[in-house]
């Protein structure tokens, strides 16, 4: 059995779909969703069982807790979680957190990294950035995490065009298509990977 943390501080629909997808999978278990975002809509998924009935927990924590503690990663730890998967969770990963997961962390970031990454680079910021620049494509990146935004190694991409009348809306909404379809896809093939 496979055990999965999934960080997120917005709306969540990635989890969703992420819990939607393993739902009916015996061999992998979402066991956990972790929140630094008390007003979190991904809080109100997860109590409505991801529209599957499932039972996850949800963990609420704060900064101090999350930067000047070890109780976050003890508790991952404790709970054997084989994967952490980032689905729009805002903060950096600290360090003690990333070294007791080598290659154990995932996240999406909704452009083709590395143009239009790093800090403040972030929900429709980034579709913004991706407009003015007059770019013909953007899509999403799939990548492992460090303890810098944006630059741990390319696990997956895939493109949608751009055209000149798209606005930061139109790409943001062909990207999360892009999202939905492949994030919980990848996710278990890096899970399976490292049997
Ligand atoms: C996604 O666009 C993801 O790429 C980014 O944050 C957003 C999360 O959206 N890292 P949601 O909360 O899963 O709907």
């Amino acid at each position: 059995m496979k055990r999965i943390a999934i960080f997120a501080s917005g709306s969540g629909s990635n989890a969703e779909k992420i819990a939607e997808y393993f739902a009916d999978n015996t061999a992998v278990e979402i066991t956990l969703i972790v929140s630094n975002n008390p007003k979190a809509g991904v809080i109100e998924r997860a109590r409505r069982g991801f529209g599957r009935r499932l039972h996850i927990p949800v963990l609420l924590f704060d900064r101090s807790t999350f930067y000047d503690t070890n109780r976050i990663t003890q508790l991952l730890l404790n709970q054997n979680i084989d994967l952490i998967v980032l689905a729009g969770f805002m903060w950096l990963m600290p360090g003690d957190l990333v070294r007791a997961f080598p290659n154990k962390i995932v996240n999406i970031h909704p452009a083709l990294l590395p143009k239009f990454g790093g800090k403040g680079m972030y929900g429709h910021y980034v579709h913004e950035a991706v407009v003015a620049a007059g770019e013909t494509e953007s899509g999403i990146t799939i990548h492992y995490v460090n303890e810098r935004y944006d630059e741990g190694q390319t696990i997956f991409q895939a493109n949608c065009p751009v055209s000149p009348t798209d606005t930061p809306e139109d790409v943001a909404h062909k990207v999360q298509i892009l999202e939905h379809l492949h994030y919980p896809r990848v996710i278990e093939e890096v899970l399976m990977q490292d049997e």
